[in-house]
């Protein structure tokens, strides 16, 4: 199967996601594109030899269906089987979504249904929950709402700040994501849980 991963800043995901598929494993990243021609997951996909593309959307000043024409260019042209949104921080319409039903994941760092949307870690230590973590879901046109195919936990614990609880959820979104990637691509979708 290919794999195209979306990003528009570090990559970190990518990469666990890139590093992953290997050996026997059923997909393979066919394309790293990015709505921001400087972010430095780009580079990290290079030197893995993956192949890479960027679409500006600053140029097309909130059209999104004309943002999303220019990304469908090279991402079709990829022929992916699976589409993977990691760190992507653009909001994908309707029509987009539709184009790609059941094929489209995506990782959101919170407890989903809990805390869709930003500032996900400041507003579960805000509520005093006991547990933060990821979710990865299908992504449908609602955002941050498909099913849940996987969520890792972690403690919150006293005194953590938004960064410190983000640098403990981060370890474990690399650990998820290529295991739930795995499972959908070897046909599995039955929600996993970490740890
Ligand atoms: C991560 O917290 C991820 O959950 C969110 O974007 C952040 C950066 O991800 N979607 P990455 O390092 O660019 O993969």
């Amino acid at each position: 199967m290919r794999v195209a991963i979306l990003i528009s800043g570090s990559g970190s995901n990518m990469v666990a996601l890139a590093q992953s598929m290997t050996g026997d494993h059923p997909a393979r990243p066919c394309l790293v594109l990015s709505n921001d021609p400087a972010a430095s997951g780009l580079a990290k996909a290079q030197a893995m030899g993956i192949a890479t593309a960027a679409v500006d959307h600053r140029p097309f000043k909130g059209d999104r269906a004309a943002f999303e024409a220019a990304l469908l260019e090279p991402l079709l042209a990829a022929k992916p089987d699976l589409i993977a949104l990691a760190g992507f921080m653009r909001v994908l319409t309707a029509d987009f979504v539709r184009r790609f039903e059941g094929r489209m994941l995506n990782i959101h760092p919170s407890l989903l249904p809990k805390y869709k949307g930003l500032h996900t870690h400041a507003r579960a230590i805000e509520a005093g929950d006991a547990q933060a973590g990821c979710t990865v879901h299908e992504v449908t046109a609602a955002l941050d709402d498909g099913p849940i195919l996987g969520q890792a936990r972690v403690p919150i614990l006293p005194g953590d700040t938004p960064d410190t609880l983000a640098a403990r959820v981060l370890p474990m979104e690399h650990q998820l994501y290529p295991l739930v990637l795995r499972r959908v691509a070897e046909g599995n979708r039955a929600p996993v849980s970490l740890p």
